[in-house]
C-alpha cells in the first residue's frame, strides 16, 4: 500500500488487516506522524522508502497480489509518483493495482475542466497500457465534507446551498465505507477496470430533509445561481487566487460541486451490491455527529 499514512489510506490498512491480509506499507522515510504507531499496531510491515526509487519500490512490490495507492497530491504525486509505483509493481510482476482515485466519475466528464481529475485521467490512460490488471474504485464526494469543508450544509444560518437543480441526483461515500469497499475489492481477484458506489444518493431536498432529521431544526434551501454561475465563480476565483500546491484550494472544490451539479458526473450504475456485509452510512448519520452545539 502506498498512502497508508493518510486518512482514507490508514482505513484501507484498517480493513484489509481485518479481512485477514498481510499489508505492507510503503511510507516516506522520516514519517513520523502517529499513523506509523497504528500501522505497527495493526500489524502491517512498515517499509520506509524512496518513492523516487524505482528499483526500491519494485523490492517492496515483490511478492504482492494487489498495489493499492491512496497517495494524495498534485502532478508530482498522482501522475510522477504513481507511475514510478506503477513500473516498480509491473517489474516486480504484481497482477493488480488500485489507483488513487476515489472520486467522481471523472471517464464522463470532458479534459480540462477540473485539476484533479485530470491528473489522474493522465494517470489512467498510462496505467491502461501497463500490463497489471487495473481497477479505479469511484465514489462521488466523501459524506464527511458535508460537516466541514463542503459549503452546502450551512449548520449556522439553518441553509442547504444549490447551484443548478435542487432533484439533481448526487452520490456521496464516508471514507470509512469508501476504505472498506477498497480493501474489498483489493482482496478480490476479479474486479472490473471500474467499482462505482455510493453510500446514498441524495438530491440537494434529500440532503436538506437529512439535515432537519439530524438536528432537529427545520433547513431551508438556498439557491445560488445556475451550474453555470458556478462554473463562471470558481474559475475567477482560481485566476483571484495566487498560485499554490494546495490540493484542495476552494476553487477545486467548486470545481468539484460543478461537476456534480450538472450531473455529469452521476455514477451509474452502482457496484454497492457487491460486497453485501458492507453496511452503508447515510448523509443524515454523517450530518448527525456534528457535535450538538455547532448544529
Ligand atoms: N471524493 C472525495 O470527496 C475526496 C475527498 C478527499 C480526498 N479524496 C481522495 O482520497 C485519496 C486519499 O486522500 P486523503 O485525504 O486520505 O489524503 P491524505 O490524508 O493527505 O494522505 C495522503 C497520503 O499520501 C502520502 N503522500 C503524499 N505525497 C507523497 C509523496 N510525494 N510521496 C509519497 N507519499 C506521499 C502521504 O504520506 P505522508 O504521511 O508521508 O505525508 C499520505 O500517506 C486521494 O485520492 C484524494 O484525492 C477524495
Amino acid at each position: 500500500m502506498a498512502g497508508a499514512t493518510g486518512d482514507l489510506g490508514l482505513r484501507i490498512a484498517r480493513h484489509l488487516v481485518q479481512r485477514g491480509a498481510a499489508v505492507r506499507a510503503l511510507v516516506r522515510g522520516g514519517n513520523t506522524g502517529p499513523a506509523m504507531a497504528v500501522l505497527r499496531e495493526l500489524g502491517a510491515t512498515v517499509v520506509e522508502i524512496d518513492f523516487n526509487s524505482v528499483t526500491a519500490l519494485t523490492q517492496a512490490c515483490a511478492g504482492a497480489d494487489c498495489v493499492v495507492s491512496a497517495l494524495s497530491g498534485l502532478r508530482e504525486v498522482i501522475v510522477d509518483a504513481q507511475k514510478r509505483l506503477l513500473d516498480a509493481a509491473v517489474a516486480a510482476g504484481v497482477p493488480r493495482f488500485i489507483p488513487s482515485d476515489y472520486c467522481i466519475d471523472y471517464t464522463k466528464l470532458p479534459a480540462g475542466g477540473n485539476r484533479n481529475l485530470d491528473l489522474r485521467r493522465e494517470f489512467n490512460q498510462r496505467l491502461d497500457q501497463a500490463p497489471i490488471a487495473a481497477t479505479s474504485v469511484l465514489n462521488g464526494m466523501f459524506t464527511d465534507l458535508l460537516t466541514g469543508q463542503a459549503p452546502v450544509v450551512l449548520f449556522g444560518l439553518k441553509r442547504v446551498v444549490y447551484w443548478g437543480d435542487a432533484n439533481q441526483p448526487l452520490d456521496f461515500t464516508t471514507i470509512e465505507n469508501t476504505a472498506e469497499f477498497t480493501a474489498a475489492a483489493a482482496l478480490d481477484p476479479h474486479t472490473p477496470r471500474y467499482l462505482r458506489v455510493a453510500g446514498e444518493v441524495a438530491t440537494i431536498r434529500d440532503v436538506q430533509r437529512a439535515a432537519s432529521a439530524a438536528t432537529g431544526q427545520p433547513f431551508r434551501l438556498l439557491w445560488a445561481g445556475s451550474v453555470g454561475v458556478l462554473g463562471a465563480l470558481s474559475k475567477l476565483t482560481k485566476a483571484m487566487m495566487p498560485k499554490s500546491d494546495d490540493v484542495f484550494p476552494p476553487w477545486q472544490g467548486m470545481q468539484y460541486l460543478h461537476d456534480m451539479f450538472t450531473g455529469q458526473s452521476k455514477l451509474s450504475p452502482l457496484d454497492n451490491a457487491r460486497y453485501p456485509e458492507i453496511r452503508w452510512t447515510s448523509v443524515q448519520e454523517v450530518l448527525a455527529t456534528r457535535p450538538r452545539e455547532e448544529k
